[in-house]
């Protein structure tokens, strides 16, 4: 196998080297990287492709080029062989200076999203959590609403996500069976099974699929021939046009291992039940502030649904080598989940922040974005409190209630799986890493419930 051509990273002013792995699949090389042709790997392919396609545009449309027909493949194959960090120099270069779409934001589809799928790959020196993960794309899919409605089109593209890791990790069995890729191939079964608990929407977009996915467990016989199988009903997911393609755009990872992309697949869908989190949370608020507490619970009973099915994404993320992640955390400093605008978003239509504990002064440590106008669920809810008999406001109490639950389940479990991964480590943003963690946990989402009087 070849080694990448990046060999070392720099900490405390000393260059280490980086200890590559030898094989394929779970600790070791995706099976992407490792089959990678001279042309893919030295990204030859891909300049010759966006010669050609500047020239065919050029000559089409004067200065402004085309996105409809960008050669996304041959730039992906090399960005996957290597790794965003060690892209060849030309390319990047070549990426930044297309002149893609001087309607920027207004823009067609096409053009939208070539210009922030550009962004991503020449973020090597200025990228973020958002350009690292695609985040921008994927709000941009779920703004378009191919599939119907905002919340929708974000189901469907959960649902891709899921298919193409199920894709990814099938594959890497077939290819090199291990135990550590036996469990997390299982691990991925598992979290496919929950597609709709998890992204309830995709069902009705895609019923035949989600089906195929709910009885992959049933399968007898060995792990080759359920391998295939699931491989098989991943290849059903192209059905999901523009979210598959989506999924497909966003395999961007900083390098050629194979856990990263399980990593950035797990990172992709948490902010989409992020972002389903902090809509309905947001709804909620406006279906409370117009006295209707039917549908407020309802909303927040379909958020406590889809986070009580979180810990099985978490089980795919235990497994997760400490030592391959050592690798991948040296090159992601500065884009780290604390970063997250979904999550925040969560958390600031939820209840207004607490300020004055020492636990919150540590908190703080992380940037925050700026918290939306009007009134939070809690709030609504405290309002509503005064002016509904009990009887109307209780089923809401309960809804709110297992949200938060299921919140700070989630964040506990996050929290034990840093701990266990990076054990006492910083955080690749700036905190103390799983302290950190760990005093978040302890913050319910709607304090004012959490109060003795409020039980
Ligand atoms: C190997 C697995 C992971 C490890 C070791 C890890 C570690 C950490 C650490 C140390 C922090 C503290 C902030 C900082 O970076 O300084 C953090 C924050 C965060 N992580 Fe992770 N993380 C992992 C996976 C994930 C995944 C898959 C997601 C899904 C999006 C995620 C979402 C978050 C969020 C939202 C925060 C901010 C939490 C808050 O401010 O309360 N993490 N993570």
């Amino acid at each position: 196998m070849r080694r990448p051509p990046l060999d070392g990273y720099q900490e405390d002013g000393l260059i280490h080297e980086t200890v590559w792995p030898e094989h394929t699949g779970v600790a070791g090389f995706s099976l992407h990287s490792a089959s990678a042709t001279y042309s893919q790997r030295l990204a030859t392919a891909a300049l010759d492709a966006i010669d050609t396609w500047s020239r065919r545009h050029q000559a089409d449309a004067g200065t402004s080029l085309n996105a409809s027909d960008f050669p996304f493949a041959d730039v992906l194959d090399h960005y996957q062989a290597v790794g965003r960090i060690a892209a060849s120099a030309s390319l990047v270069g070549k990426l930044a200076r297309l002149n893609v779409c001087p309607a920027g934001e207004d823009g067609t589809w096409a053009q939208r999203r070539l210009v922030r799928w550009l962004r991503s790959t020449t973020d090597q020196f200025d990228g973020d959590y958002h350009t690292y993960a695609g985040t921008g794309l994927h709000e941009a899919l779920s703004d378009d609403a191919p599939f119907g409605t905002p919340e929708r089109t974000t189901d469907v593209l959960t649902l891709a996500l899921l298919m193409d890791l199920l894709r990814t990790e099938t594959e890497a069995l077939a290819d090199a069976p291990s135990g550590r890729q036996s469990k997390r191939t299982h691990a991925v079964i598992h979290a496919a099974r929950r597609i709709g608990q998890l992204a309830p929407g995709a069902v009705s977009a895609a019923p035949e699929l989600c089906r195929a996915l709910e009885v992959l467990h049933r399968r007898s016989g060995g792990e080759r021939e359920m391998a295939d199988w699931a491989a098989k009903a991943a290849g059903g997911a192209a059905r999901l046009g523009p979210a598959m393609d989506l999924a497909g755009l966003t395999m961007l990872p900083v390098t050629p291992l194979h856990d990263e992309q399980m990593f950035l697949r797990n990172i992709q869908i948490f902010e989409c039940l992020y972002l389903q989190t902090a809509r309905n949370v947001e709804s909620a608020t406006a279906a409370l502030e117009d006295r209707d507490p039917p549908r407020a619970a309802a909303l927040l009973a379909d958020v406590a649904r889809r986070l009580a099915a979180t810990p099985a994404l978490h089980r795919v993320l235990t497994t997760m080598p400490p030592e391959t992640f050592a690798i991948i955390r040296k090159h992601t400093a500065g884009r780290s989940a604390v970063q997250s605008r979904a999550f925040q978003r969560v958390e600031q239509a939820s209840a207004p922040p607490e300020r004055g504990t020492d636990l919150t002064a540590r908190v703080e440590q992380a940037p925050r974005a700026a918290a939306a106008p009007g009134p939070t669920l809690q709030e609504a809810f405290l309002r509503a409190r005064g002016r509904l008999p009990a009887w109307r406001i209780g089923e809401v109490r309960e809804a709110m209630k297992d949200v938060d639950d299921n919140w700070c389940a989630l964040k506990r479990s996050h929290w034990g799986i840093t701990l266990k991964i990076i054990g006492s480590l910083p955080g690749t943003g700036g905190t103390s890493g799983a302290e950190y963690l760990y005093g978040k946990s302890q913050i319910p989402l709607f304090p004012a419930l959490a109060a003795p009087d409020q039980r």
